[in-house]
Order: C-alpha cells, then structure tokens, then sequence
C-alpha cells in the first residue's frame, strides 16, 4: 500500500502517551507510515534480562525504529560488599544491563545524532543555540569491561578502536555536508587521554582531509563546555564530533541550554538499523495522568523522517509544533502551560492544516 513500516516501542512509564500523541499527529499528516508496535519489557534468562526477540526481530526486519523512555533501575551496589562486575553502572549480578544500551549494541548503532537548538518561545537565558553533538556510540567507557584488579583497586577500560574513530568521525563530515554546516569539530581531552582520545583525533584528521569543503578543527571538552555556556553563537555553525562519554554528558549540558530533555531529539544510527529515541526518563512521577510533553520523541521521530527522505512531512509537522510552543497557548506544564498531552496535540494537528 506505499507504506513504509517503523518499528515504534513506546517504552516505559509516559512512553505510551507520547507515542500516541506522535501517531495521532501521524495520521493526522498523512505520513506513509505503518507502526509496527513492539514492548521491550524485558525478560528474564539465566539471571540477565533480554530484550524480547519479537522486538529485536522487528527492528532489523524494518530497519527503522521510533523508542520511548526505557526504565533501567539504577542501583549502585557497595562494589567492595557484593564485589559485583559492574557493566555501565548496572549490576550485572542483579540482571539490570540498561536496555538502551543493549538495543545500541545489538544494531551496532555507531554514530548518536543530537541536534540542540532554541525553541522559539520557550524562554531560556539562550535564544541562539543551535549545534549538532555527534557522539560515538559503540565503546569508550561504555565498553562497560571492568574488574577489581586486587582488594580496593577497580580498573574500568576506555576502548578506543580507530575503526569506530574512523567510522563515526566520517559520518560526522558527511552529516555536516548534508545539513549544509561549514565546520567540524572533534571534542577531546588528549591532553590527559594522550593515546585514547590521541587516536581518536588523528581518525578525525584524516577523515577530514576528504572533506576540503568543511573546515576541521579541535577543541578541549572542558573549553566547550565553559564557552557555550557564555556564549553558544560560535557553535551554531557547526557539528562536535566526540568520544561516547563526553558525548553523554555534553548532550545533557546542551539540552540545558534550550530548556532539557523534554525538547532535545536523538537518533542512533547504524547500517542495518536506525533507532530514533527521546533521550528523558519516564517520568514515572506523571505517567498515566496526560500530562505528559511528546515533543523530544516527535522531534526525534521528524529526524527518522528526514532519514527515510520523507522530509516534506518531517517539515510540516515541525512547523506545526514549533508554531504552537511559540503561541504558548496550548502546551504543557514541563513549558510552562496548563494543556494535557491531548490538547497539546490537538493544537499541533489543528496548525497542520495551515502550514
Ligand atoms: C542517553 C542516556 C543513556 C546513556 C542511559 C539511559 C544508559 O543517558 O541516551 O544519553 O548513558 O547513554
Ligand atoms: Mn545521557
């Protein structure tokens, strides 16, 4: 029927409401797009939970995935009681590998596309962000391999490959050509990570030398951070391309910049599959009440339309949404309103038709 089928999994907590308020809003568009969805409540085999295989059989069959916030328990175990093996800060001895990270892993999801940039009308001491983070999504700390060498001595691996440096930093140049930004920067500590985050600018440096268009050059993660937050113009023509970890964690301080999570998109892309995702929590807090904001997942949901060139539609919906946060009439608490998730939606829906 023309239809392009998405794997959407609405995830956990708020998860189902934001992901109906996306497909009502979908509909409502026309996009040519079927859900297929999928729960990846995870199950339990042999002490480890796993994602369940119609989910993963899903996303490889379609290639595409839409996700909602996953719950992962935090638990942080005293290390020198349990001498549990830690995998990415989750107990491996209590079952609780976070399903997000799985999920990158089975797809071999390399390269994290973050777009931070202000949303018109929703006021923050910043009106001019707007920078894409890259974020190498395979290793680095999230190798997750570690071990207590003797009593009271814990060593965790950084990984850095050169084929995932390479990998991630040519998606990077690629990505800034396509989106029409004249400048690369690799975000490093070399300084102190003199062989890690060493070979890691030297993939970018050569990667950069097939792109004579696109300017490249380097910069201290801790600069970063201290200059964007005085003033984030300069990085608004550019795209940051960084090891996982700083990826991680200069995302989040972008997203600040704007407003947080509730409004910053996220794209995990690999060969064989994509996963578009809302990088919140699930907001246990408000789950169920309706109150909930969509708009991180319809942002993220617009990037995996732009990714299936159906960018007329990713357009339009866009305009609708960023048109309705600007009249701040009809949004959510999180933005400063008093509308439900449903009115909320309604009133992008109702814009549709004008854009
Ligand atoms: C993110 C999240 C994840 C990460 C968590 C949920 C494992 O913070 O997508 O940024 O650390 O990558
Ligand atoms: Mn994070």
């Amino acid at each position: 029927d023309g239809k392009y089928t998405v794997t959407l999994i609405p995830g956990d907590g708020i998860g189902p409401e934001i992901s109906e308020s996306v497909k009502a809003i979908y509909s409502a568009a026309n996009v040519p797009i079927s859900w297929e969805e999928v729960s990846v409540t995870p199950i339990l085999k042999g002490g480890k939970t796993v994602i369940p295989d119609v989910a993963i059989q899903s996303v490889r069959k379609n290639t595409v995935a839409l996700k909602g916030p996953l719950a992962t328990p935090s638990q942080y175990p005293d290390i020198r009681l349990t001498r549990a093996q830690t995998d990415n800060g989750d107990a491996v001895g209590k079952g609780h590998i976070s399903l997000n990270l799985t999920l990158r892993r089975t797809f071999n999801l390399f390269a994290n596309v973050r777009p931070c940039a202000s949303i018109k009308g929703f006021k923050t001491p910043y009106d001019d962000v707007n920078t894409v983070l890259i974020r190498e999504n395979t290793e680095g700390e999230y190798s997750g391999i570690e071990h207590e060498v003797v009593d009271g001595v814990v060593q965790s691996i950084k990984l850095i490959t050169w084929e995932a440096s390479e990998r991630v930093a040519r998606y990077a140049f690629h990505h800034a050509q396509a989106s029409g930004r004249k400048r690369v920067t690799a975000v490093h500590k070399a300084n102190i990570m003199k062989m890690s985050d060493g070979m890691f600018l030297s993939a970018c440096r050569q990667v950069a030398k097939d792109f004579p268009g696109i300017t490249y050059d380097e910069d201290l993660l801790d600069r970063v951070c201290l200059q964007i937050t005085q003033n984030p113009l300069p990085y608004a023509d550019r795209v940051m391309v960084m090891p996982n970890l700083y990826g991680d964690i200069l995302s989040d301080m972008c997203a600040g910049l704007i407003g947080g999570l509730g409004l910053t998109p996220s794209g995990n892309i690999g060969r064989d599959a994509s996963i578009f995702e809302a990088v919140h929590g699930s907001a246990p807090d408000i789950a169920g009440k309706g109150l909930a904001n969509p708009t991180a997942l319809l942002l993220s949901s617009l990037m995996m339309l732009r990714h299936m060139n159906l960018n007329d539609y990713a357009s339009k919906i866009e305009k609708a949404a960023l048109t309705t946060i600007a009249e701040g009439k009809t949004i959510t608490g999180d933005l400063g309103g008093k509308s439900s998730t449903k009115e909320y939606t309604a009133a992008i829906i109702e814009k549709l038709g004008k854009a």
